[in-house]
């Protein structure tokens, strides 16, 4: 699971703070998602994580947080479960594949068991940090593609396309050609 493939960047980043990008989580932002995030990190010196609000239909898609809210877009980390079901989620603020964690959460990947799907969730690695250190939520600014879905790449695909300097015109083009 998530939790291990972090696990095994450990001897990489060392105590270091680092960033994890879930690549198929593709997020169109100016500044970046990350970027924003880094900013908010600077401030608070603590683990960042990226959240966007969901449809309470959708929990069992994500990592879902409890939290307060504290500055602008940013709440505090109460609890943290993996694929909630609608009835059994803390809230809608879903985690979308940007984190900036604290070195402290390898050891506690180490000894976290398979959970959610039987799979050793980065989830229930950042449940454990929290009882060591204050985490914050970001709700970043930016429009979010599911690439891990064929809908949201598709989606991915054509609005970047239409965005793209050397494509849009003839991408347009092609598009208002389509016998729809
Ligand atoms: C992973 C994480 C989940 C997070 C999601 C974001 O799930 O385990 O907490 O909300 O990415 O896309 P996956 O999509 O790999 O099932």
């Amino acid at each position: 699971g998530l939790g291990h493939a972090v696990l095994c960047a450990k001897q990489v980043v060392g105590n270091d703070p680092f960033a994890v990008i879930l690549a198929d989580d593709l997020i169109n932002g100016e500044p970046g998602a990350l970027k924003q995030m880094v900013e908010r990190y600077e401030k608070c010196q603590c683990s960042v994580i990226g959240v966007q609000n969901v449809a309470r239909e959708d929990t069992g898609n994500y990592g879902i947080i409890k939290a307060r809210p504290s500055e602008p877009r940013t709440h505090v980390v109460e609890g943290i479960i993996e694929k909630p079901a609608p009835d059994k989620a803390p809230s809608t603020l879903a985690v979308v594949g940007r984190y900036i964690l604290s070195s402290k959460i390898f050891e506690l990947l180490e000894n976290v068991p398979a959970g959610a799907g039987g799979e050793i969730q980065l989830t229930d690695g950042i449940a454990a940090l929290l009882s060591h250190e204050r985490i914050l939520a970001y709700e970043f600014e930016g429009k979010r593609y599911d690439c891990g879905n064929k809908y949201g790449y598709l989606q991915a695909t054509v609005e970047y396309a239409l965005e793209h300097p050397e494509l849009k015109e003839k991408f347009r083009t092609y598009l208002k050609g389509l016998k729809l």
